[in-house]
């Protein structure tokens, strides 16, 4: 590593930048990351350069070249990187002047780092939600086609984690997908606001060459130029955007993956997951543990905190850009890397899971889930709605001392509480009358249940019919 005085800035110094300082202030162990999107941006800049005259043809197509050559020792691994040239934006145009000469210095005309950087990760992340985006839609299709199979599947549906009334085990994914589908429209939206182009703003008050924005814009495919120069090479709002949208997801995947591991417990027994999601223990051999959904759960933590991070890297820089901008870095592409695993993660799982429709039938029945069935059965043959509550506390009181679930009692027995209550009661005080009776749009009755899946199914494919129209 030489210690020399860095050559692109190095003419106004006395003195050697310090070794440690060097290293501290250094970003190309991470943003060398960046590296594609860099050269993808350079080439724009370049080819833009020479349309309105500041470069020749040839000064251009030896920049390109070069820039194309260096992007293949890059993805080789043969390119030599250099904390000495502090970042990847000037490891590359060393290099490349290194390679093609004194034109290569001349890339960097009408620009700045401050510009191109913003432009790398606009660039960068446009790419990885793109990613993000197929993946979540994965998760959802996946989640659709289960839910659509267990339409008919009863469970047992909570409030304060109590037994609440019997809801159907599709409508409970279906609930999960309608999270994700907001999720889904929150990443889209963040999209348009990175879609946006910086470069142009050069340090940060714009440039005194002839350039031409809505050209590089259009070579990038950026829907339009950054407006303010002072704004463009400052603001990182739309990494926390994405980290804001990340947290939420995570927070959804965080929930689903509590009940996952609820649910494969041997206490709930509701469902199993293939061993190839789990995990053993080493001490323990009768375990499996829900490994995945765990740490899906756990990995939620370090999203929030990246979040966290930026919101306060960004709160007191004053205009324009801040060395503190180097460090959105890490936590934006920590939480590019946690939010593709853990989908990933969930897109495989998902469409896996094995129902146990036996077992959530029973825990549906023991705790004494259609009692509000039975009260608007009363309610329905004129008892007001406050004495039939009572009706039916009583009932559960009885249900408790005898052992006996609603549906298990008699006639006889029932009409202890209340002599209203006749032979037709049976109808709403099985798990398969209560959930069909919640026969409306967002109801849990299985036909509602296929409906909500096949509207979710096309809302889905109307996103990705929009997507593939753009690209
Ligand atoms: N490595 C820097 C960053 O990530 C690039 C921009 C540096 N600009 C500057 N004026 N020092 O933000």
């Amino acid at each position: 590593m030489s210690q020399t005085t860095n050559q692109s800035w190095g003419g106004r110094f006395s003195e050697p930048t310090d070794a440690f300082v060097a290293r501290f202030t250094a970003s190309v162990d991470f943003d060398q990351r960046l590296a594609r999107h860099d050269i993808q941006g350079s080439i724009a800049h370049a080819t833009m350069l020479a349309q309105v005259g500041v470069l020749s043809e040839q000064e251009r197509d030896a920049i390109v070249t070069g820039l194309k050559e260096i992007e293949t020792e890059i993805a080789e691994g043969s390119f030599e990187w250099s904390v000495a040239l502090e970042d990847v934006h000037m490891n590359i145009e060393a290099r490349l002047t290194q390679k093609i000469g004194i034109t290569g210095k001349k890339l960097h005309t009408g620009r700045s780092r401050n510009d191109q950087v913003a432009t790398d990760i606009r660039l960068y992340l446009r790419e990885e939600i793109d990613l993000v985006a197929s993946e979540l839609a994965r998760l959802r299709a996946g989640l659709i086609e289960l839910a659509d199979g267990e339409a008919d599947t009863i469970m047992p549906g909570f409030t304060h984690l109590q037994t609440a009334q019997p809801v159907t085990f599709g409508h409970h994914l279906l609930a999960w997908q309608e999270m994700l589908a907001r999720d889904h429209e929150r990443l889209l939206d963040c999209r348009k606001r990175v879609n946006i182009l910086p470069l142009g703003a050069a340090a940060l008050a714009g440039t005194t060459y002839p350039i031409d924005r809505h050209l590089t814009a259009q070579l990038l495919g950026f829907e339009r130029p950054a407006e303010n120069s002072l704004d463009a090479v400052s603001d990182r709002d739309f990494a926390i955007e994405f980290t804001a949208f990340a947290s939420l997801l995570l927070m959804h995947l965080s929930r689903m993956s509590e009940e996952l591991v609820l649910w494969t417990s041997a206490q709930f027994d509701f469902i199993d997951l293939p061993d190839r999601f789990c995990t053993g223990s080493s001490i323990m051999p009768q375990k499996k543990n829900p490994d995945v959904p765990e740490l899906v759960r756990g990995k939620t933590g370090r999203v929030y905190g990246h979040l966290m991070g930026l919101l306060t890297l960004m709160k007191s820089q004053p205009l324009a850009y801040n060395k503190d901008n180097q460090e959105d870095k890490e936590p934006l592409l920590d939480t590019l890397d946690t939010v593709k695993g853990c989908l990933r993660a969930f897109a495989d799982m998902v469409p896996a899971i094995e129902s146990k429709g036996d077992s959530m039938r029973e825990a549906a029945r023991k705790g004494f889930s259609t009692a509000t069935d039975l009260a608007d059965y009363l309610v329905r043959k004129g008892v007001a709605f406050r004495d039939a509550h009572e009706i039916v506390g009583q009932s559960v009181a009885y249900g408790i001392e005898s052992g006996k679930d609603l549906s298990d009692m008699s006639l006889d027995e029932l009409r202890q509480f209340s002599d209203t209550i006749g032979d037709d009661v049976f109808d709403v005080l099985t798990l398969e009358g209560s959930v069909a009776a919640r026969n409306h749009i967002g109801g849990t009755a299985p036909d509602q249940v296929r409906a909500a899946a096949q509207r979710a199914r096309d809302a889905l494919k109307a996103i990705a019919t929009d997507q593939g129209a753009r690209q």
